[in-house]
């Protein structure tokens, strides 16, 4: 079985190419600046707004692995083509996130879940929660403010988060992708324990060494404070509308979905911080 992976350089895709072709599995890594082959990884440009690079990126893949278009109003629309346009794939896991099954039929996220769930092949959902590598490979989420200022900008108030190991949902990927008994189900893929915002930057600045600092913003100074960034209107207005689910309390299940699909305990915070923040020594 060979596996197509979308966002293949991102977060959570790198990984997934890692956790599979540790098993073993062939992959055909998709973005729009792929590298070059090496070993059982053949990158593959793709692009969702050219729909000429679609056939030849998918190729003769057996299975996708899709992150589906992010906040993109029309991106249902666009998934049942490309997945009627693949003919060779049997089985999709489809990458959601934590909530989307709570939301209306007709939110670009639910859309593209219902959207896998018709297409008639083998579906499987994972649902992560907020993603701890936001912290350091997200530039306009979380990274630059705290590269540049040690600021952790979060308009999030005491609510708790329990966060996921983009590691974590990489391993429950290859788990759906290689084994039998997934199809039709859906799975949360989240950490151990519920932190705050506030918590993290505590975390972060005890495992660093620098003096991180939770920014608690107003829905409005964080509104700005996101419009620096230069994306568009409708990310900005993605963002904010996440961090009001943040305060709602929805990114807290605890579900033991990671430790039944993979036998294993899922990364703790500390672990991505020992992994990621530890302090620098002068070259
Ligand atoms: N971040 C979180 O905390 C979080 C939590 C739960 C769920 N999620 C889900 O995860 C998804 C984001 O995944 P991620 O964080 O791994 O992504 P990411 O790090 O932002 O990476 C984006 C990937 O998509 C590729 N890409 C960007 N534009 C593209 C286009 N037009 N056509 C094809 N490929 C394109 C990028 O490579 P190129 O630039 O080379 O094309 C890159 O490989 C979201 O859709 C969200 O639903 C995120």
């Amino acid at each position: 079985m060979t596996v197509w992976i979308e966002g293949a350089t991102g977060k959570a895709g790198r990984r997934v190419v890692e956790a599979l072709t540790a098993a073993g599995v062939p992959v055909r890594a998709a973005s729009r600046h792929p590298g070059d082959v090496k070993g059982l990884v053949t990158p593959v440009r793709f692009d969702w707004y050219d729909e000429s690079t679609w056939a030849p990126a998918v190729g003769n893949a057996e299975a996708l692995f899709l992150k589906g278009l992010d906040s993109d109003e029309k991106a249902a629309t666009i998934i049942t083509r490309f997945l009627d346009a693949a003919t060779s794939v049997t089985r999709v896991v489809l990458m959601s996130a934590v909530g989307v099954d709570k939301t209306p039929d007709n939110a670009p996220r639910r859309a593209v879940e219902l959207a896998v769930e018709k297409s008639g092949r083998s579906w499987t959902i994972l649902r992560p929660s907020w993603f701890l590598q936001n912290f350091d490979e997200d530039e306009w989420v979380f990274a630059r403010a705290l590269r540049e200022r040690n600021e952790l900008y979060a308009g999030s108030g005491k609510s708790k988060v329990r966060f996921t190991d983009t590691r974590d949902l990489a391993d429950a990927a290859a788990a759906v992708l290689t084994q039998e008994g997934h199809e039709g189900r859906s799975y949360t893929i989240t950490g151990p324990e519920q932190l705050t915002f506030g918590e993290v930057a505590e975390l972060l600045a005890r495992t660093s060494g620098r003096p991180i600092h939770h920014v608690d913003a107003t829905p409005e100074e964080h509104r700005a404070h996101f419009a620096k960034s230069g994306r568009p209107e409708a990310w900005v207005d993605h963002m904010l509308h996440l961090f009001k689910l943040v305060r709602a309390g929805v990114f807290s299940p605890r579900t033991s979905d990671f430790e039944s699909l993979t036998g294993k305990k899922p990364r703790t915070a500390s672990q991505y911080a020992e992994d990621n923040w530890q302090p620098q020594t002068p070259s």
